[in-house]
């Protein structure tokens, strides 16, 4: 436990003067833009891949000048220091917080802190890299066909077993990086322990054919192991019917051995399960799940992508990393963009944040970033046991664009809520297409779908005036309902394409967002203790669901008349 009392953000001077700022204000995008012709240059800014445009959210220079001292006043920098250097900043769990020392290049030239840099009699980097040439030597034999299944065929399908951060971001990665996937290889990814999950995703495999990765980090989470139990019955029955293998316990130990791998940091639990220790890929207390996936975790994702292409998307971690420990504060945008938020949130009374990639691979982008957002900032006690002063945690959320024009942006554009919202593009597309039969035959689709993309943030930055209305020929009944207020505030990404560095990129630039806005409320955005009692509870309810009737007895009434009423259903 080493870190100091957090700093109280609402003790700041600059808070006070946010404060007063946020009392009466009155943003105007439509007039700042009128009169600042520079306002989107001066606002518009670069890491690595990203260019970033925060010229539409609801800021003036007093205002960011105000952030940039919070920032300053509550040591974001000298704590980001702390945790890359591997102070235990995760002080409830007394833990280093080192994700960024998994991507930290081989070489080594010039890191901070320098390569061989020992973390509890830890050599990190040291590490780190043994287990990524672990990682790649086995990727390499599984896409070249060398290790092959208990009948000697070469792998199709990598199966992950995995939930929370052993899901999330291996599942959005691959989606995002589809079209680095090596052909005639597929990855699914089972979570839920709903049994459905577990039946779709085997259904229609050969097991011949499939490798199973069970990836849990504590190697003790209900879902994965059920799901890794379910999985290897289903193996074994399944090589048995097609008469693969013979029904004696030799075989089935070889058909775990050729078709389960394990990346866990609980080494022996693997063991315990019947996986070879060398077949497992190792990783350590440091790495929070969330932050876990450009660690082993992500094994699945560099079979699919191969190791040149995870090298690239490492390094697109890293670069972000080095623009947060090095760009002043004025142009970092983690920085700013944290700092965004607590305004926000704190200020602007904001309850949740978009963000909305137009891009359909990043689909699962959204659904990651709740995970890194929400279980890293949704606390009520800050790290030294102390109730929180200020708001914290908005609620992320979003689909991808245009999607979610023809379902919730009504509410974006019209509602009470202010929602800021993150928009996410690239480009050029992996697969441009035109469409020849368009009213504009040879219509570039890809800028059509961009054209929505720059219109949104347009439309919610400056709305459309009643007399703008009016001038339409609208009846004047209909004027209110057809105008929009504007003043809608956004954040536009723009890259270059989505290759694997520029999906590093984006994660990475989440990650320190995730940490500036903790760092200011004060809290350990590395636990995750609000997940444990629900998870308790199941266990302790198990028993009356499946008919315990003095478990059922001692339940509450609520609790007690849903189960009666679940069994009553059960056939
Ligand atoms: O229950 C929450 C959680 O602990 C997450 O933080 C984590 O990503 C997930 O469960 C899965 O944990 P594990 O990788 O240990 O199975």
């Amino acid at each position: 436990m080493t870190e100091s009392a957090p700093v109280d953000p609402t003790s700041t001077d600059a808070w006070k003067q946010l404060a007063s700022i946020a009392d009466g204000f009155s943003p105007d995008l439509r007039g700042w833009f009128a009169t600042d012709a520079e306002r989107a240059e001066r606002y518009t800014f670069q890491a690595a891949d990203l260019t970033i445009d925060l010229s539409k959210n609801l800021l003036t220079d007093e205002i960011l000048a105000q952030l940039l001292q919070l920032a300053r006043e509550t040591d974001v920098s000298g704590r980001f220091d702390a945790m890359i250097a591997g102070e235990h900043i995760n002080v409830t769990e007394d833990r280093a917080v080192l994700h960024t020392a998994l991507r930290r290049p081989k070489d080594g030239a010039g890191l901070v802190p320098p390569k061989g840099f020992e973390v509890d009699g830890q050599d990190v980097d040291a590490d780190v890299h043994a287990t990524l040439d672990k990682v790649y030597a086995f990727a390499e034999k599984v896409r070249s066909g060398e290790w092959t299944g208990v009948t000697g065929k070469p792998i199709k399908t990598v199966v992950n077993i995995g939930i929370g951060g052993s899901d999330l971001g291996p599942v959005m990665v691959y989606e995002a990086l589809k079209p680095y996937v090596k052909a005639g290889l597929e990855v699914r990814f089972v979570s839920n322990i709903d049994p459905t999950d577990v039946y779709e995703k085997t259904a229609g495999l050969d097991p011949e054919t499939t490798l199973f990765i069970v990836a849990s980090k504590t190697f003790g989470t209900l879902e994965t192991l059920t799901n890794a139990r379910l999985a290897r019955e289903w193996l074994w029955n399944q090589l048995l019917s097609a008469g693969a293998i013979d029904d004696v316990e030799a075989a089935r130990t070889d058909a775990v051995a050729k078709h389960f791998v394990a990346v866990s940091t609980a080494l022996d639990k693997v063991a315990a399960f019947g996986i070879d220790p060398e077949n497992a890929f190792g990783f350590w207390d440091w790495v929070g799940g969330r932050f876990s996936v450009d660690s082993a975790i992500g094994t699945s994702v560099v079979i699919a992508i191969g190791p040149d292409n995870w090298r690239e998307f490492l390094s697109g971690f890293h670069a972000l990393d080095e623009h947060m420990r090095t760009a002043p504060l004025e142009q970092n945008l983690p920085v700013l963009m944290g700092l965004l938020n607590v305004w926000y949130t704190n200020f602007l009374k904001a309850q949740s944040h978009a963000v909305l990639p137009y891009a359909q691979y990043l689909h699962r982008f959204p659904a990651y970033l709740q995970q890194l957002t929400m279980e890293s900032n949704g606390k009520s006690v800050r790290w030294d046991g102390s109730p929180v002063t200020t708001d914290t945690g908005e609620i992320f959320w979003g689909e991808p664009g245009t999607n979610g024009q023809h379902a919730f942006y009504q509410l974006i554009h019209q509602g009470t809520r202010l929602v800021p919202a993150d928009f996410i593009a690239v480009a050029n597309p992996a697969h441009p297409l035109t469409d020849e039969a368009a009213d504009k035959p040879g219509q570039d689709v890809h800028a059509l779908f961009m054209a929505n993309f720059f219109a949104q943030t347009k439309a919610l930055a400056f709305g459309k005036t009643a007399d703008e209305v009016r001038a339409e020929g609208t009846k004047e009944s209909v004027v209110p309902a057809r105008a929009f207020a504007g003043n809608r505030p956004t954040t536009s990404i723009l890259a270059p394409a989505l290759t694997p560095s520029v999906v590093g990129q984006l994660i990475a630039l989440y990650e320190h967002i995730v940490f500036v806005e903790g760092t200011i409320w004060g809290i350990d955005s590395f636990d995750q203790w609000g997940v444990e009692l629900g998870k308790q509870l199941a266990v302790q309810i198990a028993p009356a669901v499946e008919g315990d009737a003095d478990t059922l007895a001692s339940q509450d009434s609520s609790t007690k008349s849903l189960i009666a009423k679940y069994l009553e259903l059960r056939n």
